[in-house]
């Protein structure tokens, strides 16, 4: 495999895009050389989702146009990884021919293998799940990103089965990569000059090495690492643990925002979703993180028209996102998964015209508050990371605050990578638009009060 070229292209959640500089580097390590478009390539991976019905036909979609790209390049080889691997192999190797590897999320490492016994005239396919591979000694290859902010997976797995999801099948059991290691990578992350992590897991909060808790990890990094930042995702609302709470209120590099998805604001949907957890507890934890982080900014993911989802479920949705007033929220249309609970044993019998109308619902609510909030930050300085050049104007810079909200401001003296001291002077529903005050560094900054 010396010496061909490969294209990685990555569909779904961060954790995709973290496996997908994993299995860079196993490919580097075989001299196998990175490049920026399919077109270019020898080999082209897709990494590929199944959370929802419309992530696997964007996959299965592209995947025919590389078909057609096949057929003029012989020698053209295309694989599938993630989590469509398992449940689609036969169908992409045996009927619809369109591809010659089929990798699951547990197998990265045997990659090289697979593209010889292509290169011998065979199909190749490893989809066993792993109790154990966390990947752990691998050092992900960061080819994409904009080398400020990066991903490490502290996890892989879930043992969660929230009824409707398909993730616990795709990606197998849950297990934690060891301390060391995870120090390890943010070590080499801090030497290259990035300045912040967000540590995934599907359920963070249930990470477990030894006698190491997550609480603790985020307390070890932010101690060892104290000018970069670092954020998590996702917890889970059922034991957020509350030490963690307080260490992020009295860490300035902790930041102040909670991805914390609530997937339904009724505690009748809650409980035929198996999220154990009610409406009421939810809101007694929401309570909580606002006391002990003042000025804390919260997300969510949210589905609409779960199976058996009466008015009053939505009603409760909406009451429910109007109370928390979140900054953020990730709004889906209920689809049904093969393997879930809710597909062996209930009906997926929300029409889908109110699905989409209670998404629409919902989404207009949701655009309304973050107008609202993001009106209040005008006049408020935050600290924010430089990320890059704003996508609109190459004289101004674009940022995120510690509260995860995107800034853009003017370039003036200032670089990728710096934390700058900006006052916010407009906003939308989706940025806010500042001046830069000063060049600051995490410490300094907070010796101002964030909220005056
Ligand atoms: N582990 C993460 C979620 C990963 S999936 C967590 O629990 O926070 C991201 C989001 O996709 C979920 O939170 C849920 O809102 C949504 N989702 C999962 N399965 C879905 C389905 N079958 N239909 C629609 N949305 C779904
Ligand atoms: Fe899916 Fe629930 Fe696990 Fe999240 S916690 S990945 S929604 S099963
Ligand atoms: Fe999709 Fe797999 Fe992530 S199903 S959301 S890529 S865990």
């Amino acid at each position: 495999m010396m010496n061909k070229t490969f294209y990685i292209e990555t569909y779904g959640c961060q954790m995709n895009f973290a496996d997908s500089e994993v299995v860079n580097s196993i490919l580097m390590s075989q001299g196998m050389l990175p490049v920026q478009s399919a077109e270019e390539a020898d080999v082209i991976f897709v990494n590929t989702c199944s959370i929802r019905e419309n992530a696997e036909s964007r996959v299965w979609n592209r995947l025919k146009e590389f078909r057609s790209l096949k057929k003029s390049r012989g020698d053209l080889m295309v694989g599938v990884l993630g989590c469509m691997a398992e449940r689609v192999r036969e169908q992409i190797i045996d009927k619809e021919k369109l591809v010659d590897i089929v990798v699951g999320p547990d197998a990265y490492r045997d990659i090289p293998n697979l593209l010889a016994e292509v290169e011998d005239g065979r199909k190749a396919v490893n989809v066993l799940l792993s109790l154990e591979e966390t990947y752990a000694d691998i050092s992900p290859v960061r080819t994409s990103g904009n080398g400020v902010t990066a991903f490490v997976s502290i996890m892989r797995g879930c043992d969660n089965m929230c009824a409707f999801c398909v993730v616990p099948f795709t990606r197998g059991r849950e297990r934690s990569r060891p301390l060391e290691s995870i120090l390890r990578e943010i070590d080499e992350l801090n030497h290259q000059d990035y300045k912040e992590v967000t540590l995934l897991g599907q359920n963070v909060n249930s990470y477990k090495f030894e006698n190491i808790d997550f609480t603790h990890l985020m307390d070890e990094a932010s101690s060892l690492y104290p000018e970069m930042r670092f954020r998590f995702s996702s917890p889970h609302p059922k034991d957020f643990p509350e030490p963690l709470l307080h260490l992020i209120a009295e860490r300035p590099n902790l930041c102040s925002y909670i991805h914390i998805p609530a997937q339904s604001g009724s505690s009748s949907m809650l409980e035929r979703m198996k999220r154990p957890y009610t409406r009421e507890q939810y809101l007694v934890l929401i309570d909580k993180m606002r006391a002990i982080i003042p000025g804390v900014s919260l997300s969510t993911d949210i589905i609409a028209g779960f199976c058996d989802e009466t008015e009053q479920e939505h009603l409760d949705t909406m009451s429910l996102m109007h109370a928390v007033e979140y900054d953020l929220a990730y709004m889906f249309a209920y689809s049904e998964r093969e393997r879930t609970l809710a597909q062996r044993k209930y009906e997926d019998n929300v029409p889908e015209k109110v699905k989409k109308r209670r998404l629409t619902e919902i989404i207009r609510q949701q655009m309304s508050i973050q107008e609202k909030n993001n009106k209040k930050e005008i006049g408020r300085r935050h600290l924010v990371l430089v990320e890059g050049t704003s996508k609109r104007s190459d004289q101004q810079l674009s940022g995120r605050t510690d509260t995860n909200k995107i800034v853009v401001f003017d370039r003036e003296k200032y670089l990728k990578g710096d934390y700058v001291e900006v006052e916010i002077t407009d906003s939308t529903s989706a940025t806010l638009i500042g001046t830069p005050v000063e060049k600051s560094s995490i410490a300094r900054f907070y010796s101002v009060p964030a909220y005056a």
